[in-house]
């Protein structure tokens, strides 16, 4: 009896790893050297609190630029770690357009059940687009077995040539009141809008409602892009972007605020800038954390620096920013998850755009 309690709780603290000693930049893929460049990009990752025995558990995928044909698809790698050891779980292939699965995968798991899917699937979105670059159309995929075997469950949105002026981009989902929203960057309409910033909704992961605008601004040329919305404990929901054309610097990171995450259109944008100076630019990822007083941590990532910015009033207008440095690497599109300590961040990056040396990278950063 007595080791059969032993030998159980082994196992469960061998299982149940839920704080880790920070690291910097564990490589999770390392492509070969004949691939094209840039090889690996935008890695994405989920966290997931049970599976079967194993608890947090993490999933990561990127843009995985393999030699083509044949098609590309998107790889999903998993660490029962904390990131620290990472293995090939599964691919996520296109089942339906024969054109792969190329761009912004996307990896969320349902914290309550949509439709027939129950909590705890794990769904992905992407954008597959062909070899030719002639569409874009954002793809979804779900696992009933936490990420090892995909099945298609929907084309969630079509748009023109990755190529040329009328692509959609960048998918990104969040739930509210039961249903799912998908964010993305929409170019359908640019005689208006050179991009502008968009979700559906739908409650059952088949069908989605109408485009509805979140970003959209009056000068044709500006270009919000790569929208992420994390939920804040005063109700109220934050939505990060790259704004291309903004006045700061181009591709400057804002945020808006609003009470709901389908009204961000009548928000004002807000620029995010250390008040030590330093200026957020390009691809941001936000994510809030119960960690770090009252108000919790809001903590963003940009393209410009290894380190994150961080605010600690709820984004509150003209409240503090500050960026906090990290050994973590930099790079395009970096994506961020709060772990289980609440005061730890992973961070996941597939590389820099047009990088020559790209590898997929894990990093734990423990907030001050
Ligand atoms: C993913 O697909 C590639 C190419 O076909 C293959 O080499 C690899 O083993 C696959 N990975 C998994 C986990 O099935
Ligand atoms: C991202 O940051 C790196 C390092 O500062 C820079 O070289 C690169 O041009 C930036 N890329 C984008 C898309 O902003
Ligand atoms: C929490 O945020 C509010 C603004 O949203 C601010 O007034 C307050 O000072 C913050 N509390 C702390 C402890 O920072």
């Amino acid at each position: 009896m007595l080791l059969k309690l032993l030998i159980l709780g082994l196992i469960g603290v061998s299982r149940a790893l839920d704080v880790v000693t920070p690291y910097n930049n564990k490589v999770i893929f390392s492509p070969p050297s004949n691939w094209p460049i840039p090889r690996t990009l935008y890695a994405r990752s989920v966290l997931i609190a049970q599976d079967g025995a194993d608890q947090n558990v993490l999933l990561a995928t990127w843009e995985n630029y393999s030699p083509q044909p044949p098609n590309v698809w998107f790889p999903v790698y998993r660490s029962t770690d904390l990131g620290q050891t990472w293995k090939p779980l599964s691919n996520i292939t296109d089942t339906q357009n024969g054109w792969g699965l190329r761009y912004q995968p996307y990896l969320y798991e349902l914290p309550s059940a949509i439709g027939s899917f129950p909590a705890g699937t794990i769904i992905a979105a992407g954008n597959s687009i062909p070899q030719d670059s002639s569409q874009t159309r954002i793809d979804v995929y779900a696992s009933t077995d936490k990420g090892r075997t995909w099945k298609f469950v929907s084309h969630a949105a079509s748009g023109g040539p990755a190529n040329g002026g009328t692509p959609i981009w960048e998918p990104f989902f969040l739930t509210y009141q039961g249903q799912l929203v998908i964010y993305y960057s929409d170019s359908r309409d640019s005689q208006a809008h050179s991009q502008k910033l968009v979700h559906q909704v739908t409650t059952n992961l088949v069908n989605w409602g109408p485009v509805v605008d979140d970003v959209a601004d009056s000068k044709t040329s500006d270009r919000p892009g790569m929208a992420t919305v994390a939920a804040l404990p005063n109700g109220k929901y934050i939505m990060t972007y790259e704004f291309g054309g903004a006045p700061e610097v181009n591709f400057a990171v804002y945020y808006r605020i609003s009470d709901s995450p389908l009204t961000f259109a009548s928000a004002t944008g807000h620029n995010i800038k250390a008040t030590t100076g330093q200026q957020t630019q390009s691809s941001p990822t936000v994510v809030w954390t119960p960690y770090g007083g009252t108000n919790g941590t809001i903590v963003v990532s940009a393209n410009n620096s290894g380190g994150l910015w961080i605010n600690k009033q709820l984004g509150a207008v003209n409240s503090p920013w500050t960026l906090v440095s990290t050994g973590a690497a930099g790079g395009y599109a970096r994506d961020l998850k709060v772990l289980p300590t609440n005061q730890q961040i992973f961070l996941v990056v597939g590389g820099v755009l047009s990088g020559t040396a790209n590898q997929v990278l894990a990093s734990v950063v423990n907030l001050p």
